[in-house]
């Protein structure tokens, strides 16, 4: 610390659901309808930077260059007055000049390896490394850090941890028992999660909105969440601990589907894919027609994160970029990346 200013720098990966959550149960603590597990995505990262600066002052967020409007995105000030709470909860309340303070303000710079806003659970990224950030800053315990999280933004909280994490929607109205924990000690190594960024640019509607959207007039989402979802996640973490690719890619391909399916069952309509990823789809069908090597996987946005295993991910992309009219030599410049990438030879 310097000049009594305390800060931390934390990488956070990405995650991806693989059973997805969609709709709260309540929109201010965050707390989803129905329990979603995911896997972390661990090369995908925000690089962050938090600073505590004692003293009143304006809380600032920069994310890839750009200043975020904290006005019009409320959550991040959520997030920081809960650190401020859980701060003055302490009983140290002293900066590094042993000075009692109580006021801090908070600057955030954020780098991102990825598309922000783009359905690419970016912000689970952003606010993940914000609360881990806060975390070794105020030394809070992980479900204070999850919860922090998590009020920034539902998806966060998964990506505390890596490999295999499920996020229990939990009972009680404060939200105490609403955690993410890691499911699997033994992380499966070899699989992959190559992403296809159809649209960089910001998604139309956005998942709180499109959320309350689904809640309120879909007639699908409670049987989603009532027969669905809870079979759907002990299938996975049935199939990851035994490795059964297999059903762990048809449990992924039949939830991305319903929860668009869900999406368009909401008034008005929410559409989140476009031809890009329909063709996207039909190309994963084909590669998996005599056994299933693969499965895509869509959010709130068009671009796919396909999973695959070390063993196919070479045959998968060069399918991928056949599928493409791409000129010859950016075709191989990206075999010498991919090969990089992949350690192909
Ligand atoms: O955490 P949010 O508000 O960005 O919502 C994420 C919703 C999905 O990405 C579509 C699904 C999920 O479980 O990550």
């Amino acid at each position: 610390p310097q000049n009594g200013i305390e800060s931390v720098t934390v990488r956070v990966p990405m995650n991806i659901a693989l059973v997805k959550y969609w709709g709260k149960r309540d929109e201010k603590l965050i707390l989803p309808l129905n329990d979603s597990i995911s896997l972390t995505v661990d090369k995908l990262t925000a690089e962050t930077t938090v600073r505590m600066i004692p003293g009143v002052g304006k809380n600032t967020v920069e994310i890839n260059g750009k200043q975020v409007e904290l006005n019009s995105n409320k959550r991040y000030e959520t997030v920081f007055e809960e650190a401020l709470r859980l701060q003055r909860k302490r009983k140290d309340h002293s900066d590094s000049n042993g000075n009692q303070s109580v006021f801090y303000h908070f600057e955030v710079i954020s780098k991102t390896n990825f598309p922000v806003a783009a359905g690419l659970a970016s912000s689970a990224a952003g606010f993940a490394a914000i609360a881990l950030g806060i975390q070794r800053l105020l030394n809070l315990d992980d479900v204070q850090a999850n919860r922090l999280a998590r009020i920034g933004s539902g998806s966060a909280c998964r990506s505390m941890f890596g490999g295999l994490v499920h996020w229990k929607k939990g009972e009680k109205e404060d939200g105490s028992d609403c955690v993410a924990v890691k499911t699997d000690e033994s992380n499966w190594t070899d699989l992959y999660c190559i992403i296809l960024v159809f649209n960089d640019g910001r998604k139309k509607v956005g998942s709180s909105e499109g959320m309350k959207r689904t809640r309120e007039t879909s007639t699908l989402l409670k049987y989603r969440i009532e027969s669905i979802v809870p079979k759907r996640i002990e299938q996975i973490k049935e199939a990851y601990s035994n490795r059964n690719f297999e059903t762990l890619a048809h449990v992924i391909m039949a939830d991305s589907n319903q929860f668009h399916a869900v999406c368009l069952d909401s008034v008005p309509p929410i559409r989140y894919l476009n031809d890009a990823s329909w063709q996207l789809i039909e190309i994963i069908e084909k590669f998996n027609e005599n056994e299933t090597r693969a499965a895509y996987t869509f959010d709130a946005g068009p671009n796919a994160c396909v999973i695959v295993q070390k063993k196919d991910a070479k045959s998968l992309i060069y399918s991928l970029l056949q599928s493409i009219e791409i000129p010859s030599e950016d075709l191989k410049s990206a075999e010498e990346e991919l090969k990089e990438s992949f350690e192909f030879s």
